[in-house]
């Protein structure tokens, strides 16, 4: 049944509003006051918020903004007095919302609500829902939310898992752009030579096999966001063209002498430090500076585990409904989560962070009969990939405050590959991140080679002077 939230402090407009919905079919939410309302809201994610502007607490603004932030699915609706409309249309911008002004005709309503519901499902196709209230998170969501109000380049740096994709498709889909399109390159996903024409298109003959001209990234994106992700690994040989098209807005096809004019604004991502990257001279300074306008860094999921039990129960939702883990439909509509479960959880560092909870939800539901899903889920882990991720505090009781980055994640890296064996495709499902990304990290870091955890080395942390050792 399709959810709606009510929210106006007039009590007749409440219970006019409240009667006509309910015999449509809806099931019908009511909130007093804008705080009433945001805290229904985050408890039940409707699918239409229907709010008076002014309110006690909270206003409709500001509900309508953590609604918008929140999902994409959800449709708002303002009802506003006539002195408010300048505000509720820039309020508003192009999204699946609309305004009312007092009063209210509910022929007039109606008929908005059935195009805001048709704009929201539209947009709601291919975004995801944001989930989370920790003081971390929602610092997090204020910077994207800034930064979507400006046409900056951003730059956001964060751990693997941690939500840097789902955060660039917010900034898109809040500013301005959200009508054009949002399109996005792993920069480590191709060779160098492919790179270039992925991110600047080619023209006809360019290389062996270019049949046809094609356009790049850059251009595909022109109108909208283009996301850079993982932009750290750009080899440096490419980096003064990204450099000219960051700054110009402009760039040749490869094989080409025609310029190419693009509206674009970029977001970039990278999990590890770019500054750290420029003073290991991997990255280019002037690259940096102009990516990093408006810099944003994401919390670890450990720094906001109060996150925790809401993320596991919405992917348990999700993954349970959509029929694709264990026996469609049999369970989808009482799957939950233990408390003692839940409890646990949340003491995990979870070093792949959100995506390595999500998985982790993702084979708990479908491993499991329906019904409440207990610790011994927590077992599956193991039997499956090795272990699941160490407790808070870190096994290791090398990590200390005052412990650098650099080290911890060096730490992390060595326990993760000898929980798995040496396994490196496991280790990166572990982590979070790609297997290029572990590969880097052993050559980084001398971490010893798969033949020596089998043969039972490397001592107890991995810390290790001879690189990739030869099999004895
Ligand atoms: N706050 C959140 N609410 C709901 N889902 C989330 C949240 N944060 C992350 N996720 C989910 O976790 C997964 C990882 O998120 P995302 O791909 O955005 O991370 P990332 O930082 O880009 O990771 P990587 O560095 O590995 O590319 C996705 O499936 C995403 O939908
Ligand atoms: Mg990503």
């Amino acid at each position: 049944m399709k959810r709606l939230l009510i929210a106006d402090d007039d009590a007749g407009m409440r219970a006019a509003l409240e009667a006509r919905f309910q015999r449509r079919g809806w099931l019908v939410d009511v909130a007093v006051n804008g705080t009433e309302a945001l805290a229904k809201f985050r408890a039940g994610l409707h699918s239409l918020v229907i709010t008076d502007v002014r309110m006690p607490g909270h206003d409709g603004f500001e509900l309508m903004r953590e609604v918008q932030t929140s999902s994409a699915r959800t449709a708002v609706i303002l009802l506003t007095a006539y002195g408010c409309v300048p505000d509720a249309v820039e309020a508003m911008r192009n999204g699946a919302c609309d305004y009312l002004v007092k009063p209210v005709c509910f022929e007039k309503l109606e008929l908005a609500v059935e195009q805001v519901l048709r704009r929201a499902e539209e947009f709601g196709k291919d975004t995801e829902t944001l989930i989370g209230h920790s003081p971390a998170w929602e610092q997090a969501l204020d910077c994207a939310r800034q930064a979507a109000a400006t046409d900056a380049d951003v730059l956001i740096e964060a751990e693997s898992g941690t939500g840097k994709e789902l955060i660039a498709r917010l900034i898109h889909r809040l500013s301005r752009r959200r009508p054009g399109p949002f399109v996005a390159l792993n920069c480590t996903a191709f060779p160098e030579t492919l790179l270039e024409s992925e991110l600047f298109g080619h023209a006809r003959g360019a290389f062996t096999g270019a049949v046809g001209a094609r356009p790049g990234k850059f251009e595909t994106a022109s109108g909208g966001t283009l996301l850079l992700d993982e932009v750290g690994e750009m080899p440096l040989a490419l980096q003064p063209k990204l450099l000219r098209a960051l700054q110009e807005r402009e760039f040749d096809r490869l094989g080409s002498n025609q310029t190419v004019h693009v509206d674009i604004r970029v977001i970039a991502t990278t999990n590890r430090s770019l500054e750290a990257a420029v003073a290991e001279g991997r990255f280019r300074a002037d690259l940096f500076y102009r990516l990093n306008v408006i810099p944003i860094s994401l919390p670890p999921l450990r720094d906001r585990a109060g996150d925790i039990a809401e993320l596991a129960e919405y992917f348990a939702g999700l993954y349970a409904a959509s029929g694709t883990c264990g026996s469609p439909g049999t369970h989808a509509a009482n799957v939950r989560l233990s408390q003692e479960l839940v409890a646990r959880l949340e003491e995990q560092a979870w070093p792949g962070n959100v995506r390595e909870l999500a998985n982790f939800v993702r084979r708990a539901v479908a491993l499991s009969r329906g019904g409440e899903i207990g610790v011994e889920a927590l077992d599956h882990g193991k039997t499956l990939r090795g272990k699941i991720s160490p407790l808070r505090p870190p096994a290791s009781p090398e990590w200390k405050p005052g412990l650098s980055l650099g080290e911890m994640e060096r730490q992390l890296f060595a326990m993760t590959l000898e929980s798995t064996g040496g396994n490196r495709a496991r280790a990166a499902e572990l982590l979070g991140v790609s297997l290029r990304t572990v590969r880097n990290k052993v050559r980084e870091f001398g971490l010893p080679s798969r033949d020596n955890y089998r043969n039972g080395l490397p001592g107890n942390d991995g810390r290790n002077n001879n690189k990739e050792q030869p099999c004895p």
